[in-house]
């Protein structure tokens, strides 16, 4: 998982290829570099660790010149190292590369290229792409490429620029994402939107097997087979400031404060204002189909398939359909039983996770029909999907999935309410409550957030401790695993969640003081049992954090410290639930220093299995 970017035009390469990386560095960020090429000779720059430290040497000895290409790294091959940093180089130099995405014949191609003379320096697959495309160069870096895309296998988007032509960028896609920027005498190519948002509004979106030639004035578009072609410019719908920090101090805070917005954006259109009917027309799915459903199997990777534990809980209860929720990276070992009238359900917000693309191909291939909830427009998830129901969140760039997490359940908890109806399954007036309570969901989010003050008073208190167990029961057990894995992944402080009544088989032998307990005990099904385990929790001198309904005084005697929410049915309450979860560990990671948009280890979009 990396970033690509590029451009030509009569301003300073390197600084806008630059500030394209800080808005791509969610997609990786252990190392970067730089190619620019100036009166005809390539200057290259490389950094290990975050890519500040490339701006702080650009800033020092500035790489002045019109054309340059770009990259931020997260390694998949060959560790963190300035030999193993793209741009990666042929062997005279001239031609340099950058790349996102996995050459699978790599071994093979650098054996060949080895034997015939070139010189590796990286451990990298992307370095057979520069001397393959050299070997291949014939007075046109755009063939040479074309001729180098036949031999390799496996993902890229590319952009290539040599010496030779100091004229042109040439880009090209397959199964990793790619745009073309459209500037006024000057053009970009990057692999995602936000990264040229900055500069302007309008981009080709390249597809796969497709490719282009990019110089200041003109966009060329082709396919990998060397027949032009044309389209569309896509205009992207968000604005700039969209794809930047503004006040906050994190993206993550930032994408925190959205969701009132993100919700209305996810719901608009999609709910009668009267809420007497539930209206997704890209789900793809007739009434016959929906009705004739025997099974659905949800899948996801990470906070995504909390949301779709969550959805199966909705699917299951309202439109009494058997639902199973796999994780992407599981689905294929346990190999499901696939009926007739099975509906796949993938759910990403990056729409580019390689365990779910492939937990997609395995369910459409055992013949079952498959939606996507997505939330990156025109990703590979979505187009390789049968129907899709966007989440329309907007550019999400903290590692942390946040509002894309809030987004993705409101749309399932939209597809179950709407395939309810359909099957007549449950009764209207208890969907009408529903849809009313997903209508709702937007102001109660803006209330949620207008309580931060209380939640960071509770980081406060806990910032300190190292161990955590989060406790739900019912549709509220992914809400309290999720609060763990918000938790972990920015603070590293551990975090369990369980099932509440799991508890007595094993993990209550934790409990000490040292141990705090964040117990989600909204009025509901389960509402008894969440008491009665928060009791036995106390009574070991386990710390407890109650999240519960405003007004609820009877439950204040089990805990320590309350998180209030405001009552809504509890099948919409994971949605919430979610919001003081998100914002406790981000206070717990910020009291504690850490590096809350780009935790260690970790990648925003894992493109590799
Ligand atoms: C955690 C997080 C990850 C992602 C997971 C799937 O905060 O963001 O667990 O949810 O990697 O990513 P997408 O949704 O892009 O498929």
């Amino acid at each position: 998982m990396c970033g690509i970017v590029g451009y030509i035009g009569p301003r300073e390469a390197a600084g806008i290829c630059y500030e394209g990386l800080r808005r791509l560095e969610y997609r990786g960020y252990d190392s970067a570099g730089i190619a620019v090429i100036r009166d005809g000779r390539m200057d290259v720059v490389k950094r290990v660790g975050k890519l500040r430290i490339l701006g702080e040497t650009l800033a020092a000895e500035p790489m002045p010149g019109p054309l340059a290409i770009g990259h931020t790294r997260w390694a998949t091959h060959g560790k963190p190292s300035e030999t193993n940093s793209h741009p990666h180089l042929s062997c005279d130099g001239k031609i340099a590369v950058v790349h996102n995405g996995i050459i699978e014949n790599y071994a093979e191609l650098r054996d060949q290229l080895t034997a015939e003379g070139h010189e590796f320096k990286s451990q990298t697959d992307t370095e057979v792409i520069a001397h393959l495309v050299e070997k291949l160069y014939d007075g046109d870096i755009f063939q040479a490429v074309l001729k180098a895309i036949e031999v390799m296998r496996g993902a890229y988007a590319i952009a290539v620029i040599t010496e030779h032509e100091p004229d042109k960028i040439v880009a090209a896609r397959l199964r990793s994402p790619l745009v073309i920027g459209i500037g006024e005498g000057e053009n970009y190519v990057a692999s995602d939107m936000a990264a040229v948002r900055q500069e302007t509004d309008k981009v080709y979106v390249i597809d796969d097997g497709e490719a282009a030639i990019v110089t200041r004035d003109d966009i060329k578009l082709f396919k990998v087979t060397g027949e032009p072609i044309a389209k569309d410019p896509y205009v992207i719908p968000w604005p700039a400031e969209a794809a930047a920090k503004g006040e906050h101090k994190h993206f993550m805070h930032k994408e925190i404060h959205e969701q009132p917005e993100a919700m209305r954006a996810c719901l608009a259109g999609r709910i009668t204002e009267a809420a007497d009917r539930v209206i997704l027309e890209s789900l793809n799915m007739t009434p016959e189909e929906i009705r004739g459903l025997k099974k659905v199997i949800l899948t996801a990777c990470g906070t995504a398939y909390h949301a779709g534990l969550v959805g199966r809980f909705m699917i299951e209860k309202l439109a009494r359909i058997p639902a199973e929720c796999d994780l992407a990276a599981e689905l294929q070992a346990r190999d499901p039983v696939i009926l007739d009238n099975t509906l796949g359900i993938v759910i990403s917000q990056s729409g580019e996770t390689m365990d779910t693309l492939l937990a997609l191909r395995e369910l459409k291939a055992k013949g079952a029909k498959v939606v996507a909830v997505v939330n990156r427009v025109d990703s590979v998830i979505a187009r390789e999907s049968d129907g899709v129901v966007y989440i329309q969140a907007g550019p999400e760039i903290g590692v942390a999935s946040t509002k894309a997490y809030t987004g993705q359940i409101l749309t399932l908890e939209m597809i179950a309410v709407h395939f309810a109806e359909v099957r007549q399954t449950a009764p209207e007036a208890e969907l009408k409550a529903l849809r009313r309570a997903l209508l709702a969901c937007p102001d109660q989010a803006v209330e949620l957030l207008r309580r931060e003050p209380d939640v960071v008073k509770l980081a406060e208190k806990y910032w300190q401790l190292h161990n955590s167990l989060y406790l739900g029961r019912g549709i509220n057990l992914p809400s309290a695993m999720e609060g763990a894995l918000k938790l972990k992944e920015i603070s590293y402080v551990h975090a369990e969640a369980y099932s509440a009544g799991e508890m007595k088989h094993g993990p209550i032998a934790l409990v000490c003081p040292d141990l705090y307990t964040v117990a989600i005990a909204v009025q509901g099904q389960v509402y008894e049992q969440m008491v009665g385990n928060m009791q036995e929790i106390r009574a070991r001198s386990g710390p407890v954090i109650g999240v519960v309904n405003d007004g609820d005084e009877a439950i204040r005697e089990h805990l320590d410290d309350p998180i209030l929410v405001p009552p809504c049915p509890e099948l919409v309450s994971p949605i919430t639930i979610a919001l003081p979860l998100q914002l406790l560990a981000y206070h717990i990671a910020d009291i504690r220093g850490e590096d809350i948009d780009q935790p260690r280890n970790l990648a925003k979009t894992v493109t590799v299995e």
